[in-house]
């Protein structure tokens, strides 16, 4: 049967409202469900439609098997936690469905975006830069590859390397989006050189300094060190103070990828985190990760105004960006992308409603749930703790009786974890070998009495598979 328009838009509404009352304590995070019984569950693509009835049945089966991302319990990815305003702005986006590409298509959207990226500048120091949002935190630290290749030969993009050399570098723990950044750019993946960490997981200046000299001397062109605040495993904060004076000796671009770490620019009893950041040369951020939005909500932010466009230009002129007045505030001009969403205004409603005041009173909440989560870690002897930084928390669960190896027993306990569904926290592995949780708290949503039953399930698990 066909509703009339509003009928099914109503009807979808009261499905979506009922999914996020569900989303909560008390119904599972996650179910888990064979991939037979997925496809089981889904029809084939008929030649005919269907009814709006059996439409809204099927969407109710996506949301009942999909994993719950906005549940206080969900601290399994980078992300999570649900705001209404953020979402409402997600689906005003959507149903306005411009392209950024030009003001003419999207003028409010255009200024808002301009609005919070000046704002974002500001925070960083970069007060005459500019800035765009960008598909995630790996199209940023792709498009700071690109600019530090513009910087260093502004005729590659026409030209191609030629027979330049060129090396990047980042710390071992830095996000796998440079090795495709490495890919995409040409500079070849075997040329990003991973400088080694110390035990916080911080990247060790002397190393980079050494590293790159010596690549000097074999005829190697560096050109950009990408420092992490926020690594994704362990949370660590490269020292960027003593990585930008490496830079300017040997004069590389600097990226400081804050896709993760971005949240403590967020916050006033940690800003200390962000110390230097007005030395590099490029900053990612990633809204989604920490403040609550849905994906994707990322920026690239430059103190270089015009390296943007130098990079991302050409073609579009003869159908796209035409001269007219306002036309100097087309953001197609320096995007990678031509379509883009916008993205902004799930962003700008979250900041409009909360205030930034209000935002930081949220992030000193995640940090909150971070130290009581490590306390609880480091008071109980069945877990052993790994490390601490940020808003991350490594730790393993150590068996007391069965001969189980801590890495075995640890994956284990998470693999029940995941089947019970009550929680998803995410496991990691280091290069030797050692397996442990990693919990991380991007959730607003989460309470501390939700860190209570997570790690009450842990013990409880651990205590059936000890045997
Ligand atoms: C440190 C860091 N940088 C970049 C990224 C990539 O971000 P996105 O998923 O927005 O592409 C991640 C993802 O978790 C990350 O942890």
């Amino acid at each position: 049967m066909f509703h009339s328009r509003d009928e099914f838009l109503n009807d979808v509404f009261l499905t979506l409202r009922n999914y996020i009352h569900e989303s909560a304590d008390n119904h599972p995070v996650i179910k888990v469900c064979p991939v037979e019984k997925i496809k089981e569950l889904l029809p084939s693509i008929s030649s005919d439609g269907v009814s709006e009835d059996a439409l809204l049945k099927e969407i109710e089966v996506i949301l009942d098997h999909s994993v719950k991302t906005i549940h206080p319990m969900f601290l399994n990815q980078l992300f999570g936690g649900f705001d209404k305003t953020a979402w409402v702005g997600e689906v005003i986006a959507s149903l306005l469905n411009p392209t950024m590409a030009t003001f003419e298509i999207a003028p409010v959207l255009t200024v808002i975006e301009k609005k919070v990226v000046f704002e974002l500048l500001k925070m960083m120091g970069f007060d005459r830069g500019e800035g765009v949002m960008v598909t995630g935190g790996s199209n940023s630290n792709l498009l700071a590859m690109l600019c530090a290749r513009t910087e260093y030969g502004p005729n590659i993009r026409l030209t191609g390397f030629g027979h330049n050399r060129f090396r990047v570098y980042v710390s071992s723990e830095a996000h796998y989006s440079f090795d495709k950044a490495a890919n995409i750019t040409g500079i070849g993946t075997q040329n990003l050189v991973q400088i080694p960490t110390n035990e916080s997981g911080e990247m060790i200046p002397e190393e980079l300094e050494r590293i790159i000299s010596a690549d000097l001397k074999e005829g190697y062109v560096p050109i950009m060190v990408g420092a992490t605040f926020g690594t994704t495993v362990m949370g660590a904060f490269d020292p960027v103070v003593k990585i930008a004076k490496i830079c300017e000796t040997f004069k590389v671009w600097l990226h400081v990828d804050a896709a993760w770490g971005g949240g403590a620019l967020f916050s006033k009893r940690f800003a200390h985190l962000f110390k230097g950041i007005e030395l590099a040369d490029s900053v990612a951020f990633d809204a989604h990760k920490t403040m609550g939005t849905p994906l994707i909500t990322s920026f690239f932010l430059t103190k270089h105004a015009g390296i943007l466009k130098n990079t991302n230009r050409g073609g579009g002129s003869e159908y796209l960006f035409h001269e007219y007045d306002n036309s100097e505030w087309d953001t197609g001009t320096y995007s990678l992308q031509c379509g883009r969403r916008a993205d902004i205004l799930k962003f700008w409603l979250l900041w409009r409603a909360h205030g930034t005041e209000g935002l930081i009173k949220r992030t000193e909440h995640l940090f909150d749930l971070a130290e009581y989560a490590r306390l609880i870690v480091s008071k109980n002897p069945r877990f052993k703790y790994i490390s601490s930084n940020y808003l991350n928390l490594c730790f393993q669960v150590v068996p007391f009786r069965s001969k189980m190896d801590v890495n075995t027993f640890t994956l284990n306990v998470r693999k029940s974890l995941v089947k019970e569904g009550k929680s998803l926290v995410n496991y990691a592995k280091r290069s030797d070998g050692t397996i442990f949780f990693r919990l991380v708290f991007p959730n607003h949503q989460t309470q501390s009495s939700h860190i209570d039953v997570l790690m009450q399930s842990i013990l409880e698990i651990a205590d059936g598979l000890d045997v």
